[in-house]
C-alpha cells in the first residue's frame, strides 16, 4: 500500500509562479510515490474572506483548472473540496474540545497574521482554530505525510499535538502522527523583491500571457550597484538571477557567468528571462485552454474527488465518535 498525502491551498486568487515552485511542481511528482489527496480549502479562505464569500468560487475553479494543468492527474490523485465533506467541520469541533487555547494564542503565524493583515478583520473565533481545521483536514484522512511550505510548520506540529493529545486522552492509536514533507526550492520573491503575494500584486500569474510576462519582467528590479553595461554585475543581489536559478538550472551557472564578466546588459538579461518564462507556461497554458471547454469533466473530477474523500472521511468519524461515547 502507498503512503497518503494530504495538502491543500486557499482559493483566494490566481495562481502564480510561487505556487508552481512553491507546491505544485513538488504535488505532481509526489503523484508517483504516494496516494494524494489535494483539497481546495474553502472554509480556510472565508475565514478570512469572510466579508465578500461571491469571490472565491471562481477561484476554486480556476484553481483547480490550474492544478490539472500543471499535471495533477485526476485519475491517480483525489481532488476535492473542502466544504463539500462535512467531516472536516465535524472533526474540527471535535479538535477544539481538546486543543489548549494558549497553544493557538501563541502560534506564531496567528500572531504575524494579526500584525500584518489590516484590511481585514481577523480576531474573530473561528480565525485563532485555522490550525486546529487544517489538523482536521490531515487526521480525517490519515495521511502520513503533509507536503508543506517552511511558514506551514507550526500549524503541521499543532497537528501532532493534537494527535498525540487525543491519542491519550482516549487511550486510542487512532492517529498517528503525520510528517513534514519539506518542499525544496528556493523560495521565490515577488517582482519588487518582497514575498510574492496576490495583495501586492508583485506576481506572475500561471495565466499571463507572454507580452504581460515581457512588461512585469522589465520592470524588475536587479543589482543595484550595476550602473552602466560594463559594470560586473552580483547575480547573487539580483532578483532576476534568483528567478534563473528557480526555474532553469541549466542557464543558471552561465547567467552568473555572463553577469559578472558583464557579458550580458540587465535589459537583455530580462528579455530572455521573460522568453524562459513565457516558454516554460506556454504548455500549461495550452492544457487549461483545453479543460477551460470541458467544465462538464472538471464537475466529474470534483464529485469522484467527493466521494473518495467522503469514503475516508465517515470511516474516521465513526471511530473518534465511538472513542467519545456519542
Ligand atoms: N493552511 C494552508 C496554506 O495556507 C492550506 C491548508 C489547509 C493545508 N488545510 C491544509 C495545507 C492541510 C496542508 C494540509 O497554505
Ligand atoms: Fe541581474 Fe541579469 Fe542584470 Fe546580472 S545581468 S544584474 S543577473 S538582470
Amino acid at each position: 500500500m502507498k503512503k497518503r498525502i494530504l495538502s491543500g491551498m486557499r482559493p483566494t486568487g490566481k495562481l502564480h509562479l510561487g505556487h508552481l515552485v512553491g507546491a505544485l511542481a513538488n504535488w505532481t511528482k509526489l503523484q508517483d510515490e504516494y496516494d494524494c489527496l489535494f483539497m481546495v480549502a474553502d472554509w480556510h479562505a472565508l475565514m478570512s474572506e469572510y466579508e465578500n464569500p461571491g469571490l472565491l468560487k471562481d477561484n476554486m475553479l480556476d484553481n483547480v483548472i490550474d492544478w490539472l494543468s500543471c499535471g495533477i492527474d485526476p485519475e491517480r490523485s483525489t481532488i476535492f473540496i473542502q466544504s463539500q465533506v462535512p467531516e472536516h467541520l465535524e472533526l474540527y469541533f471535535i479538535f477544539s474540545l481538546i486543543t489548549p487555547l494558549g497553544l493557538l494564542e501563541r502560534c506564531p503565524t496567528y500572531k504575524e497574521q494579526l500584525r500584518q493583515v489590516v484590511n481585514r478583520d481577523l480576531s474573530t473565533y473561528a480565525f485563532l482554530g485555522y490550525p486546529v481545521l487544517q489538523a482536521a483536514d490531515i487526521l480525517l484522512y490519515k495521511a502520513d505525510s503533509v507536503p508543506v511550505g517552511e511558514d506551514q510548520l507550526p500549524h503541521l506540529e499543532l497537528c501532532r499535538q493534537i494527535a498525540r493529545k487525543f491519542n491519550r486522552l482516549y487511550k486510542t492509536a487512532c492517529f498517528a502522527e503525520p510528517k513534514a514533507l519539506l518542499t525544496q526550492t528556493t523560495r521565490l520573491l515577488g517582482l519588487d523583491g518582497r514575498k510574492m503575494s496576490k495583495s501586492y500584486n508583485n506576481y506572475i500569474a500561471l495565466t499571463d500571457a507572454p507580452e504581460v510576462i515581457r512588461k512585469k519582467v522589465q520592470g524588475m528590479f536587479t543589482d543595484p550597484e550595476r550602473i552602466h553595461v560594463a559594470d560586473s554585475g552580483h547575480p547573487d543581489k539580483c532578483n532576476v538571477f534568483s528567478y534563473y536559478a528557480a526555474f532553469s538550472p541549466a542557464l543558471k551557472d552561465q547567467v552568473h557567468e555572463r553577469c559578472t564578466k558583464a557579458m550580458i546588459g540587465c535589459t537583455e538579461c530580462k528579455k530572455e528571462l521573460a522568453a524562459l518564462l513565457a516558454n516554460l507556461l506556454a504548455p500549461i497554458q495550452e492544457k487549461r485552454l483545453a479543460w477551460q471547454k470541458d467544465k462538464k469533466r472538471i464537475q466529474e473530477i470534483l464529485s469522484t474527488g467527493r466521494q473518495k474523500a467522503s469514503l475516508l472521511a465517515k470511516k474516521t468519524i465513526l471511530e473518534v465518535r465511538a472513542l467519545l461515547k456519542i
